[in-house]
């Protein structure tokens, strides 16, 4: 099979007649544990997969940009010095990478490019933080930016939050610019402080794509944050983050009931990510697993954000021998869920949990082993 990096320097080649001055490559992500809890100041434990966004490029004289990118349809072609919002489409997280570099006061250059990648588009993993990793990479890199990861992910996500107009948290952006090779990372959202914790030997993390996509969830994403800042300023804190189990007990009967329980996701939700990174450090995969299992239950019950199918998939999972724990995974409302099973019975498990599911639904699953690899990167 022509790899995606060989599909896109032969199409730069063929559309420009020489070959491309630079690859990069920027991951998707599956994130382990830590749902919910970024835009709350609070602890995520993703990690970059082998599914990507990758560009072949080279700088031009002028301030033009020029993508065509072989998943969508219309080419993308504007001037830095006048960029301009249009309908959403891919082409705006393009657009606002490049704008919040100059938001940021960094003199980026032209390019011309060609890209195409494999992560699927609206299924919990990352495929637009990854696209923005790309071009922050890829304007990086013509323009001679030195690469500083948390920079760059906070730049996407201004990108993400004020140009797109999704007010996500910097989980994803963090994870596609500074993902390590056989780790997953501990990530504090609110320091930004990187904690690379290895999978634990003999496991694997399977993706469990539901086959359903996400609908609205910009609305019911943004809602959710509403709603756990409203905590947060009940409490009297700048974010969730900041309030403990035992605070929030005291005074919980005080919420209005529905932001009672999304605080009280995000709560536990952080407490477990830490247990997680510390049952994954000391190899307990029993107990990760049962961390990930507690994660979807508040996920599903608590917080509201997952769907049927979500649910189907994870005790599909869970019914396996070789699982020790599933749940849905990123934003959730449809797309996938992650496991963390045996690894010498992921055939098994791939094919009998793909039975399992379709035997309860219409949708067509598709199942994955998943390896984390390094962040965002410039191959040549
Ligand atoms: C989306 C957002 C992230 C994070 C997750 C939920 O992926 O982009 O910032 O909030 O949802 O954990």
């Amino acid at each position: 099979m022509t790899s995606l990096k060989d599909i896109v320097v032969n199409a730069y080649q063929a559309q420009y007649g020489e070959p491309p001055q630079f690859v990069v490559r920027a991951p998707g992500r599956v994130n382990l544990i830590g749902e919910h809890t970024d835009y709350n100041d609070g602890f995520v434990l993703p990690m970059a997969i082998n599914r990507a966004v990758w560009i072949a490029f080279s700088p031009r004289d002028d301030s033009q940009v020029a993508v065509r990118s072989l998943d969508f349809d219309d080419p993308v072609q504007f001037d830095l010095q006048h960029i301009q919002k249009a309908e959403p489409s891919p082409a705006e997280y393009i657009k606002g990478v490049a704008w919040a570099f100059c938001e940021a006061g960094f003199r980026i250059k032209g390019l011309q490019g060609v890209l195409k990648g494999d992560v699927p588009i609206g299924a919990g993993l990352s495929s637009s933080a990854a696209l923005e990793l790309a071009m922050a990479r890829a304007f990086a890199t013509v323009s001679e930016i030195d690469w500083d990861a948390s920079k760059m992910a906070l730049l996407a996500q201004k990108a993400e939050n004020d140009w797109v107009g999704m007010k996500s948290g910097i989980m994803d952006q963090l994870i596609s610019a500074a993902g390590q090779a056989g780790h997953a990372l501990l990530i504090d959202c609110r320091t930004l402080d990187l904690t690379p914790t290895p999978l634990p030997n003999g496991t694997a993390v399977v993706v469990l794509d539901t086959g359903t996509r996400r609908g609205l969830v910009e609305s019911a994403y943004n809602e959710r944050r509403e709603q756990c800042e409203a905590a947060a300023a009940f409490f009297g804190v700048s974010a969730l983050r900041d309030v403990t189990l035992e605070q929030f007990k005291a005074r919980e009967n005080e919420l209005d009931p529905i932001i009672r329980k999304r605080a009280r996701h995000v709560i536990t939700e952080n407490e477990r990510t830490c247990q997680a990174k510390d049952a994954m450090s000391a190899g307990d995969t029993k107990r990760l697993g049962e961390l990930m299992i507690a994660s979807h239950i508040s996920l599903r019950d608590d917080f509201e954000v997952s769907s049927d199918a979500l649910n189907i998939m994870v005790e599909s999972a869970q019914q396996h021998p070789a699982c020790y724990g599933a749940r849905m995974t990123g934003a959730g409302f449809g797309g996938c869920a992650v496991a963390l099973i045996d690894a010498a019975q992921a055939d098994d498990f791939v094919q009998q949990v793909t039975q399992t599911y379709t035997n309860q639904t219409d949708n067509t699953p598709a199942l994955y082993v998943c390896h984390p690899t390094a962040g965002a990167e410039v191959i040549h």
